[in-house]
Order: C-alpha cells, then sequence, then structure tokens
C-alpha cells in the first residue's frame, strides 16, 4: 500500500468549551495508481483528513503510513521527501495561486524551494513540459493567473502539483469552483495524469456521479466517521448503510429510472461538538432500533469471500451484525 490511515483523529478545542470531533477514528488506504474517494456531507470532517495528510496539523491521534513508513515520526529530512511526494489541489483556484506570479514562476517556485530547478534550460523544459501534461500553450508562462478562466487556472493548479512528480495528490473538491460545463474535462485530465504516471489520488468530492466513475474505492462519511466503504461498485452498486443508501437516493442521478429508496429523508446533520451518542446517525435514521442510541455500531466486513487484494466493502451499523 502506499498510504494507509489508521483509526486517525482530529479533535479541536470549540470556543465555548468542550470538544470537535472533526475527525474520530477513520481507517483506509490507497494503492499507486488508485483513487480514494471521501464523501459525506459539508462538516463531517473531509478537509481535516485532507490537511492531516498534507501535515498542515497534527492529528490528535492514529497513524498515516507512507511507503509504510510512519510519517509522524518522520526526521526533517523524512518530511521534506514526504513533502516532494505527496502534493494538493483546491477547491479555488483563484485563492490557491498566487495572483502576483506569473505561471512561469508559479510553476517554478515548488521545485525551487526543494532544489530540483536545475540549470535555465533546464527548469524551462520542465516548465514547458507541465504546460502540456495539463493541456495549456507555451505562451502561457508569461502570463498572471487571472488572464485565464476558472478551469485553464484549474490546469495550472495542477501543474504547480505535479512539478516535483509527486506519488500522491490530496484533492479536495478540485471541480467544484468550476462550471459545470468545465468539470468532466478536468475530471478526465486527473483520470488521464492517473493512467500515465501511476500516481494515486486521495480525493474529496460532493458529486457522487464523478466520484462513481472516478475512483477505485470510497469512504462515505458522517460527522468524523467512515459509514460505509469499499470498492466504488459495490458501495454505489448496493449500499448497506442507511446512510450511504440515502445519500444516494437523494443525490441526483444519471439513470432517469431511479427513485430514491423510500422513507429516507434527511433531516440536518448533527454536530461534531456534540455527537449523538452510539450510532452517530440515529436521529435521522429511518431504520433506527432501541439499540442504536446506546451502542456505536462496530464496522463490519461484508464481502468475506472478495480477495484480499480488493479494499474491504464494509459498513458500521447495527443492521448488519
Ligand atoms: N480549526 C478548527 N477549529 C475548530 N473546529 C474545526 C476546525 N477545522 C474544522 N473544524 C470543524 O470540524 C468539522 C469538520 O470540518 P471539515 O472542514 O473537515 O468538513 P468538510 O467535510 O470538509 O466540510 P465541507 O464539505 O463543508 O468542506 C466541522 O464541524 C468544522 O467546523
Ligand atoms: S446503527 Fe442503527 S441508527 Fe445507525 S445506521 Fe444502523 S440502523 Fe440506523
Ligand atoms: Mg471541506
Amino acid at each position: 500500500m502506499l498510504l494507509e490511515v489508521q483509526d486517525l483523529k482530529k479533535h479541536f478545542p470549540a470556543r465555548g468549551g468542550g470538544t470537535v470531533r472533526a475527525v474520530d477514528g477513520v481507517s483506509f488506504a490507497v494503492d499507486a495508481g488508485q483513487t480514494f474517494a471521501l464523501v459525506g456531507e459539508s462538516g463531517c470532517g473531509k478537509t481535516t483528513i485532507a490537511r492531516q495528510l498534507l501535515l498542515l496539523e497534527r492529528p490528535s491521534a492514529g497513524a498515516i503510513r507512507f511507503d509504510g513508513q510512519d510519517v509522524m515520526s518522520l526526521d526533517r529530512k523524512g518530511v521534506l521527501a514526504y513533502r516532494r511526494q505527496v502534493q494538493a489541489v483546491f477547491q479555488d483556484p483563484s485563492s490557491s495561486l498566487n495572483p502576483r506570479l506569473k505561471v512561469s514562476m508559479l510553476l517554478a517556485e515548488p521545485l525551487l524551494a526543494h532544489g530540483q530547478g536545475g540549470d535555465r534550460a533546464a527548469l524551462r523544459a520542465r516548465l514547458l513540459e507541465l504546460l502540456e501534461i495539463v493541456g495549456l500553450p507555451p505562451g502561457a508562462l508569461e502570463l498572471y493567473p487571472h488572464e485565464f478562466s476558472g478551469g485553464q487556472r484549474q490546469r495550472i493548479a495542477v501543474a504547480r502539483a505535479l512539478a516535483l512528480r509527486p506519488r500522491l495528490l490530496v484533492l479536495d473538491e478540485p471541480t467544484s469552483a468550476l462550471d459545470v460545463s468545465i468539470r468532466a474535462q478536468i475530471v478526465n485530465l486527473l483520470a488521464e495524469i492517473q493512467r500515465s504516471f501511476g500516481l494515486a489520488y486521495v480525493v474529496i468530492a460532493h458529486d457522487l456521479a464523478l466520484v462513481e466513475h472516478f475512483s477505485s474505492a470510497v469512504g462515505v462519511m458522517y460527522l468524523g466517521n467512515i459509514a460505509e466503504s469499499g470498492p466504488s461498485s459495490a458501495v454505489f452498486g448496493s449500499p448497506r448503510h442507511p446512510y450511504t443508501q440515502a445519500l444516494l437516493g437523494s443525490a441526483p442521478r444519471p439513470d432517469p429510472d431511479h427513485q430514491p429508496a423510500e422513507g429516507l429523508i434527511l433531516g440536518d446533520i448533527g454536530s461534531a461538538l456534540h455527537p449523538p451518542p452510539g450510532c452517530k446517525f440515529h436521529p435521522r435514521c429511518p431504520r433506527a432500533l432501541p439499540a442504536c442510541a446506546a451502542e456505536t455500531p462496530p464496522m463490519r466486513r461484508l464481502d468475506p469471500a472478495a480477495g484480499a487484494a480488493m479494499p474491504a466493502h464494509q459498513a458500521a451499523c447495527h443492521l448488519l451484525q
């Protein structure tokens, strides 16, 4: 496995006292060349996970292993090497790209910061190569971010993320700030880049149709936990957790014959500051049992016969015990 996240937790002190359990014990793994998607409603902890992976914050508990190495115990040199290999693309390229820098500098910056610029000719050749990978013309080097469309700006952000030849990209809602009409172009570009370079992706997305086609495996998050995870085909094809079923039923689906499952109506998401006891989904669950308010359901594997090489299809729900 390239990346293994085990029982990751991130708790923040809340302003008025108490603890925000933003991420509360999350585990998943991603192999080279594969995409793991994290989906779930606003506030369920997706970006907080991304920030831990990018070492922007220190987890409260749990382990992140990259290439078999415990990331939390890396020395300074190890951290630098990790930062080279794990790069990010964020939602809004207008705020992630410094508007005062030309594209040439935006792309050169990570290379120079890591002493990988080489001589002038080598650097220029690499910048042109990066532009070609993301489908922008050489003339783009001399322009500023505001001179591009939103889709082109996201291409620049992708090129910058690729500059150091990373092995993993963390993509936090990479298309949701873009016009609907150009989202598919960026998704296709990311898929093509993955095929060409064998990159692994952790992608955070709201657009379930995108996730279904783009990811090999998916984790459905609810208030800091993964409610259900597994191969995308299994989770989307036969969702087993009531929350996943509700989420898929309420999402616009490409299949016009698809009807939302009966009785699954989503109310407000609860709070990570005062999460409900037992199964955190119980106040909204149409199938809740008395035990659900008292006992936290453990993650249970649903496909014991599937090969070990596949990510397991698993869910945390008392109905599945
Ligand atoms: N620095 C912080 N201090 C306190 N609480 C925080 C902090 N960062 C995030 N949170 C809280 O943690 C929870 C998870 O936030 P997070 O941004 O990870 O959600 P998300 O799934 O990315 O949501 P969205 O889909 O809206 O981007 C939220 O309740 C949020 O308010
Ligand atoms: S554990 Fe209970 S409340 Fe939670 S999803 Fe399953 S049935 Fe619903
Ligand atoms: Mg977020």
